[in-house]
């Protein structure tokens, strides 16, 4: 199989495997709506095959970063609905990635008093609040009752993206996130039906993916998992855990028919991804995590292997607006700047040259 060549997720079409993983860059303001700046973002990276947009929340409570965007408010869908118009004039696919933060934030983020996760037990260290750094505090241990309203926010939200024009939604079950505290045994200490055991453990992540698609339809929803990725305290060191797990989960995932299954894993060849893709029995992104960027190589040798059916790529997206224009012609990369990834402004973020544009091809033609 080619990288460059179309693969259909589910409903969504896409006219390559490249796809644009989610990145949070934080430049949605206070309100946390996604103005021009955004749009130009995303529209510049629209020859990807499929654009995950950045985490974002579905309810004020759900907030884990001041300019986080979110899909709460009216504003929000409608700065949402200028982002999904600039893509789509380009030709490009757009879902958004729902991301209830839980535990990783502060009263001072949500705003809302207090911060949720499945059990009353604080990240060990500092979040970054509009005040400053404060240790992370007590979350909220959800009730029962509380936990399925947080489904139907999700739903909310992911019905609130598609009215907007989005392709689909995202489900963020990654990366120490409310979904994944449920998963992992060190942030989940319930005693309740979502709680102790692994399929209990998985319930919350299987309702929340089986109400979305049925409100939107299974074909223009995926979600986002990262076992043993060992982040933001949702620890998962017990391998034979996780398997019981993440298949218990996958296992309540195959039968919706949802559009992916993206894993974040650094082996996603290895016996653990591939076993959770064969009980998944649908499409999988992979992306094999934060320790070196995802390279050309990489993901070629992914999807010519058919270890995935298509690959995540994120710190190269952010440096090269048209990075399969580069890939597919073997063309010079440009260097992302970590120090602008969370910065405000176009620096770093929509200024980034094509190859057109870039000095280096300039000089070449001298
Ligand atoms: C600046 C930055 C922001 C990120 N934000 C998100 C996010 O909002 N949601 C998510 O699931 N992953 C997020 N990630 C992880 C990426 O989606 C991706 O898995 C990671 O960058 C590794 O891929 P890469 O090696 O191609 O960069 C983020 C990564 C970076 C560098």
């Amino acid at each position: 199989m080619d990288l460059f060549a179309p693969v259909s997720l589910g409903d969504l079409q896409l006219a390559n495997r490249v796809v644009m993983a989610p990145l949070t860059r934080l430049r949605s303001g206070d309100a946390g709506v996604p103005g021009a700046l955004v749009a130009d973002h995303y529209a510049q990276r629209a020859s990807v095959g499929l654009i995950i947009t950045e985490g974002t929340f579905p309810s004020a409570e759900g907030r884990a970063f001041p300019g986080q965007p979110g899909i709460v408010t009216d504003e929000q869908a409608e700065g949402w609905r200028r982002v999904a118009e600039a893509v789509h004039a380009r030709g490009g696919r757009i879902v958004m990635q729902v991301m209830h933060g839980g535990r990783v934030s502060h009263p001072d983020i949500t705003g809302t008093g207090r911060v949720v996760a499945p059990s009353a037990i604080a990240i060990d260290g500092e979040v970054r609040t509009p005040a400053g750094k404060q240790p992370f505090p007590v979350p909220h241990a959800l009730t029962a009752e509380e936990a399925r309203a947080t489904v139907r926010d999700i739903v909310a939200a992911s019905e609130r993206a598609v009215a907007a024009g989005l392709d689909g939604v995202e489900i963020h079950s990654a990366n120490g996130y409310l979904l994944h505290e449920f998963l992992s045994p060190a942030t989940n200490h319930r005693e309740d039906e979502y709680g102790g055991s692994p399929a209990n453990r998985a319930r919350f992540v299987v309702e929340v993916a089986t109400a979305v698609a049925d409100a939107i339809g299974a074909g223009r929803v995926g979600i986002r998992i990262s076992p043993e990725h060992n982040i933001q305290g949702a620890l998962e060191t017990d391998h034979l855990d996780v398997l019981a797990t993440y298949v218990a989960l996958v296992d309540g995932l195959r039968p919706l028919g949802l559009a992916y299954l993206s894993v974040l894993h650094s082996e996603p060849t290895g016996d653990l991804v591939q076993e959770l893709r064969r009980r998944f029995d649908g499409p999988l992104i992979a992306n094999s995590g934060f320790a070196t960027p995802t390279t050309r190589d990489e993901a070629v040798q992914l999807i010519e292997a058919s270890h995935a059916e298509a690959v995540a790529v994120g710190r190269l997206v952010i440096a090269n607006p048209d990075l399969v224009e580069r890939w597919a012609g073997g063309h010079p990369e440009n260097v992302p700047n970590p120090a602008t990834f969370y910065a405000a402004g176009a620096e770093g973020y929509t200024d980034y040259p094509t190859l057109v544009a870039s000095p280096a091809d300039a000089s070449g033609g001298r």
